[in-house]
């Protein structure tokens, strides 16, 4: 085994961690960075390690510069999302599209739990929101890294979720852009006094090196693509970022 992964499991051992449980915090794998070849064996797989939620990425070439999956593979996949106890875990959609309604509702009846877009890809916000609601889902909005949060102002009573990206959207594996945190502080501030219980998800180079720093800037969801299906145990790694939190 090698050194690092005997360090951290060291680690989660004196913590008393255990990768199921879960926790406040919510690490949510992106199946961007899985093997595609594979993606139930990988889903199941990331599941098994610890993963609270699935992320989702949907591009579609026109908002975003590459093309990734639609709702049928998110259907074929739901009825694996779940753990060996049976619970569910929850299908965190990310749409980079543009138009949006027509696919949010089709990540819908797909079996999303989660749905998540970006405010510049919609012509009506609002209703984008309402309409992701009236089909069950938990909404969010999406921010790029040069996006003002300003729209919160008007719909923030209405979501689930904030989806700060600290990346540019489109790609697994790039570097983290510091500035994000900054706009996580904000956001978080904004949680607080709209006194309303909703996620901050952090989205785009994160890994164990960072995520406690994320951490400290306000976020409670993580998403990490590349920093755990880049690994050879994927266990191991969510384990070590839930013991990065836990300090
Ligand atoms: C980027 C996607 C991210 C991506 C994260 O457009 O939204 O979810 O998969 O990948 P990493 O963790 O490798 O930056
Ligand atoms: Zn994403």
């Amino acid at each position: 085994m090698d050194a690092w992964l005997k360090d951290v499991r060291a680690c989660c051992d004196n913590l008393g961690m255990s990768p199921t449980k879960s926790p406040a915090y919510r690490i949510a794998p992106s199946l961007l960075s899985a093997d595609f070849a594979r993606l139930g064996e990988e889903l199941q797989a990331v599941i098994a390690a610890g993963a609270d939620w699935i992320h989702f990425d949907v591009m579609d070439n026109h908002y975003v510069p590459n093309l990734t999956f639609g709702p049928m593979i998110c259907s074929a996949l739901k009825p694996h999302a779940q753990r060996a106890d049976g619970t569910a875990v929850p299908i965190d959609v990310h749409l980079m599209v543009q138009p949006v309604d027509a696919l949010a509702a089709a990540f819908a009846d797909a079996g999303a739990d989660l749905i998540s877009f970006h405010p510049d890809a919609s012509g009506h916000v609002h209703r984008s929101v309402q309409a992701i609601k009236a089909k069950g889902c938990q909404a969010g909005l999406a921010f790029n890294p040069a996006a003002p949060l300003d729209v919160l102002d008007w719909v923030i009573e209405d979501i689930d979720l904030i989806l700060i990206m600290s990346v540019n959207p489109g790609f697994g594996g790039q570097g983290f852009i510091d500035s994000a945190l900054r706009k996580i502080e904000q956001a978080r501030k904004r949680i607080t006094a709209s006194g309303k219980d909703i996620r901050l998800e952090v989205d785009g180079g994160v890994k164990l090196e960072n995520i406690a720093r994320v951490a400290a800037a306000g976020a409670d969801t993580f998403v990490a693509g590349s920093a755990i299906f880049g690994k050879p145990d994927y266990r191991v790694v969510i384990a070590a970022m839930r013991a990065a939190l836990a300090k």
